[in-house]
């Protein structure tokens, strides 16, 4: 039975977490694919708000699998204390599975990542300073170390010594720091591999056969579309492939195998970090936005910037990922407006610019084109089905799925579980 992978269609923090949550309860896997501690998935179950980074949000439901998949780059300090976390909060943490191939966030990776960002001054990315850009440049210069190898404790001495002596000379030379000590890394890592060694397996294996065994299997996706080393707002990106092409790669699960793309997007949309923003706003409205949606980052705390819909990228989104379903997010909170707007098109100097453009440079320069909608002033809080709706948010729906050229299957009118309209079964779809 193929899969359905769900993705963000903005620059994250769009909800995955919850429509994760929502679909995993149904799920028998949940598969994180990318990505690391730099995501912050809210979830909030019967009044109780849980906040994971790393582990993937299935590990709620006592028959769901959780799976870290090859892609994820993972801090085992922070895996640790998120398992400790989930279990003082009486939650089963033993259906986890981390895969041998994940590469591993060392301390000089988030040392490192501080300080290039400082380096860069006001060309700064804006980073979560979690490691993870630095830890996927080991990755790629192959260099990086590997759950599999923290397995083996003398190889893993050899590649601490080794990285060591590299990462010194940058620190010292380059950033003028201290240098760091391979032993005090070498015994701190050593704790953590006992403890994770019951977690770590050939998750490409396991998640093939819970597929071809017909389970239903979710991949869980992290961070956005427009934060894709490939396909986003580049440099203002992630060092990960948040797309749906991601999710193969990090899981090491064909593409014949995923017959359902979700894209999460909410009914504005959010930045945290700089970089490009066409459709930000600057005064009350998105002000009240951001506090009405309480838009605070989950893993920095760093108040969110704040914009209408931009049909462009959600267009772009949806090719780039082969969105078969959107999922629209925090319809609640636009509650109250005179008017809501999407953006359709970019002007150019005249021009109408339909694509979003490579070069920030240009994207700089474009004005959104705006469509008008009336708003609304009833609570949707509590609708159960999408003709609860009144006829305005229904009208702002319609347009999303025009845009998306993809249909509605979940709508999200709070913050709670049970705040959420489903309009079709995915798993349904998938099993086609
Ligand atoms: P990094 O992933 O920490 O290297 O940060 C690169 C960019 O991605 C920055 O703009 C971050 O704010 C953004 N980013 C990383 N993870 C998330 C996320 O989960 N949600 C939203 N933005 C993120």
């Amino acid at each position: 039975m193929p899969a359905i992978a769900v993705v963000g269609a903005q620059f994250g923090d769009e909800g995955k977490g919850k429509v994760s949550h929502y679909l995993a309860q149904r799920a028998h896997m949940v598969v994180r694919t990318q990505g690391g501690n730099n995501a912050g998935h809210t979830v909030v179950v019967g009044g109780r708000i849980f906040r994971v980074h790393i582990v993937p949000s299935g590990v709620l439901y006592p028959n769901c699998r959780s799976v870290i998949g090859n892609g994820v780059v993972v801090d085992p300090a922070v895996l640790l204390q998120e398992i400790d976390y989930l279990r003082s909060e009486g939650v089963d943490t033993s259906r986890l599975i981390l895969s041998d191939r994940a590469h591993l966030i060392m301390p000089y990776h988030r040392l490192l990542d501080g300080l290039d960002e400082d380096r860069r001054g006001l060309r700064r990315i804006g980073t979560t300073r979690r490691g993870i850009g630095p830890a996927y440049m080991d990755k790629n210069a192959r260099l990086g170390i590997r759950v599999a190898d923290l397995m083996d404790p003398e190889g893993f001495r050899e590649q601490v010594e080794e990285n060591i002596a590299i990462k010194n000379d940058l620190l010292q030379k380059v950033y003028g720091q201290e240098p760091l000590s391979a032993s005090e890394i070498y015994e701190e890592y050593m704790g953590y591999a006992d403890r994770l060694r019951p977690f770590v397996a050939d998750t490409s294996r396991i998640v093939n056969d819970a597929i071809d065994a017909g389970e239903r299997v979710l991949f869980e996706g992290a961070q956005g579309s427009l934060l894709d080393v490939d396909h986003g707002t580049y440099p203002y990106v992630t060092s990960s492939h948040p797309i749906a092409g991601g999710v193969t790669i990090g899981s090491g699960v064909g593409p014949t195998k995923i017959s359902t793309v979700l894209g999460v997007l909410k009914a504005y949309t959010s930045r945290v970090g700089d970089g490009p923003f066409p459709t930000e706003l600057h005064d009350a409205v998105g002000d009240g936005i951001r506090e009405r949606g309480k838009e605070y980052g989950t893993t920095t705390g760093r108040p969110r910037r704040i914009g209408w819909v931009d049909g462009v990228m959600l267009r772009y989104a949806a090719r780039i990922n082969g969105l078969t379903h959107i999922a629209v997010n925090s319809i609640d909170v636009l509650a109250g407006l005179d008017t809501v707007k999407i953006a359709v098109a970019y002007d150019l100097d005249g021009r109408r610019i339909e694509d979003f453009p490579a070069h920030l440079r240009d994207l700089a320069r474009m004005k959104p084109i705006y469509e008008d909608f009336p708003g609304w002033d009833e609570s949707i809080t509590t609708a159960q089905s999408r003709t609860d709706l009144p006829p305005a948010v229904e009208r702002y729906i319609r347009r999303l799925e025009e845009i998306a050229g993809a249909k509605a299957a979940l709508l999200s009118v709070g913050r709670e579980h049970g705040q959420t309209i489903p309009i079709e079964d995915l798993y349904e779809h998938a099993n086609v």
